[in-house]
């Protein structure tokens, strides 16, 4: 049976106070719509449609953007009048033999393994319901039961009497059912309730009473079925996925310091034996090979970082690859399109962009290095500096193996400096300067004996 699913996402979300449609802000990196479009495709649906609302455009501009693994398809619900119309929406669209999904786009963090249990207890054109026990059941819609237990519907908070409110056993929205069934009963919702809504839960009452088991699914989390309506929910879920992600990190032979000051904001593949101090973010896709050591305070994006390297602290790493037994900072920036091979070492206060610096190469100290080409075994001196922008065109410095560069010595792009060669400390360096040999520019050196130091007026 084919599975169609349908995310509901047409809600306003003003509790959120932005400009930013609700389920546009991002959760770890990625907007609480992607993760659950990520789920969804995670259960291989043949097709997924988001009803959309408030800020329509800029949600389907906005995700048109992100690789389509798996399309979607955009369907409006102009006027929010209930869950059970902007499921009404999608239904048009869904073939009559399909088993069907509701997901929330607002509830991000909704486990593909819970799902599979929610369809299971749909199968043979059962109903399938995901609730769960809360302490504090206020707000949601409470699940009526028969006294042998059979599910009879769900009552809403603002509809409930006060034996009803009692019950601790609430709704969380997610539901599986078969196509032709949702569809009649959807066709027959009314809008007779305290709110005026067309409630999506009325379908419950309509299931139990044409004799259909309503089977119960519990989540295997309850930071699963919790939905984002301020920021502070947004930042308790933040933490929760964080907290998971920390755990099967560590349960994978990745030392975490401290577990509650690491934020993974997209993939990481590593090898054994990683250690990553407190307070670093990884973002993006990050490859850290055997033994990477990540000091205190670094942020990582979109790269990848050979075995035994050691990154220091308060560095700043991004769309760089790495290679191994390198040592970086503390207090090095690695910008995009950069590539440092085995044994590189940069040192603090050192700037690298859009370079390539070869194996065993040094730059240790207080250094902008940018669009230059850096062999093997270069040891670049204190506060050497690569002028490679002339105010309106970038130009590249090539500087060949086993050259010794001076402090603070600015290379003139475009320009080369031959192999073996030395440049002396504070040279500008404006032509190229010839393999093997000593090239210097500086001022002469005077000493005057006569000088006298000024002194106070009196
Ligand atoms: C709904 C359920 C309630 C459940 C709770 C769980 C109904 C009638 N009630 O209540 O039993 O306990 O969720 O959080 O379904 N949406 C639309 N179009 C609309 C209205 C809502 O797309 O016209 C979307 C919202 O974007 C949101 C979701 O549906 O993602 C739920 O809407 P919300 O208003 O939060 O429902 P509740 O009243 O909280
Ligand atoms: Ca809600």
């Amino acid at each position: 049976m084919a599975l169609s699913i349908v995310i509901l996402a047409a809600g306003q979300g003003t509790r959120m106070r932005s400009a930013v449609p609700k389920v546009l802000h991002p959760l770890a990196g990625k907007s609480l719509l992607e993760h659950v479009i990520d789920a969804a495709a995670a259960l291989g649906a043949g097709q997924i449609q988001v009803v959309y609302g408030h800020g329509g455009e800029q949600v389907r501009r906005q995700l048109a953007a992100r690789p389509a693994e798996h399309p979607v398809t955009w369907v409006e619900q102009a006027q929010q009048w209930g869950t059970g119309h902007a499921l009404a929406q999608a239904l048009p669209g869904i073939a009559d033999t399909d088993r069907v999904l509701v997901l929330y786009g607002d509830v991000p963090l909704i486990g593909a393994d819970t799902l599979r249990r929610l369809l299971d207890a749909a199968a043979g054109g059962q109903f399938g319901l995901l609730t769960a026990e809360l302490a504090d059941p206020s707000g949601y819609g409470r699940i009526l039961r028969e006294s042998d237990g059979r599910v009879t519907g769900i009552v809403e908070q603002k509809d409930a009497r006060p034996e009803q409110l009692a019950i601790r056993e609430i709704n969380t929205g997610f539901m599986a059912a078969d196509a032709a069934a949702l569809k009649r009963w959807v066709a027959r919702l009314g809008n007779d309730n305290a709110q005026g809504e067309y409630y999506l839960t009325d379908v419950i009452a309509q299931a139990a009473a044409e004799g259909i088991a309503i089977n119960t699914v519990a989540p295997a989390e309850l930071f699963e079925i919790m939905g984002v309506n301020n920021r502070a929910q947004l930042a308790e879920l933040e933490r929760d996925y964080q907290c998971q992600q920390a755990q099967r990190l560590m349960h994978a032979g990745v030392t975490l310091r401290d577990p509650a000051r690491f934020d993974l904001r997209g993939r990481v593949e590593h090898g054994q034996d990683v250690s990553i101090d407190v307070n670093v973010i990884l973002e993006g896709e990050i490859t850290l090979g055997d033994r990477v050591s990540i000091g205190p305070g670094c942020v990582i994006r979109n790269a990848a970082i050979g075995d035994d390297t050691i990154i220091q602290a308060h560095c700043v790493i991004e769309d760089a690859i790495i290679g191994r037994n390198a040592r970086i900072g503390p207090f090095a920036r690695i910008r995009p399109e950069t590539q440092l091979a085995n044994d590189v070492r940069i040192g603090n206060f050192v700037e690298i962009k859009k370079s390539d610096i070869g194996a065993g190469s040094k730059v240790n100290h207080l250094s902008y290095i940018g669009d230059t080409t850096i062999g093997a075994r270069v040891n670049v001196g204190a506060g050497t500096i690569t002028c490679n922008y002339d105010g309106a065109n970038k130009h590249r410095t090539v500087i060949e193996d086993d050259v010794f560069i001076g402090s603070d010595t600015q290379l003139v792009a475009p320009v080369t400096v031959g192999a073996g060669a030395t440049l002396g400390a504070g040279t500008t360096l404006t032509r190229n300067a010839p393999a093997g040999a000593l090239t210097l520019s500086r001022s002469k050196q005077e000493t005057r004996s006569d000088w006298k130091r000024p002194v106070k007026k009196k």
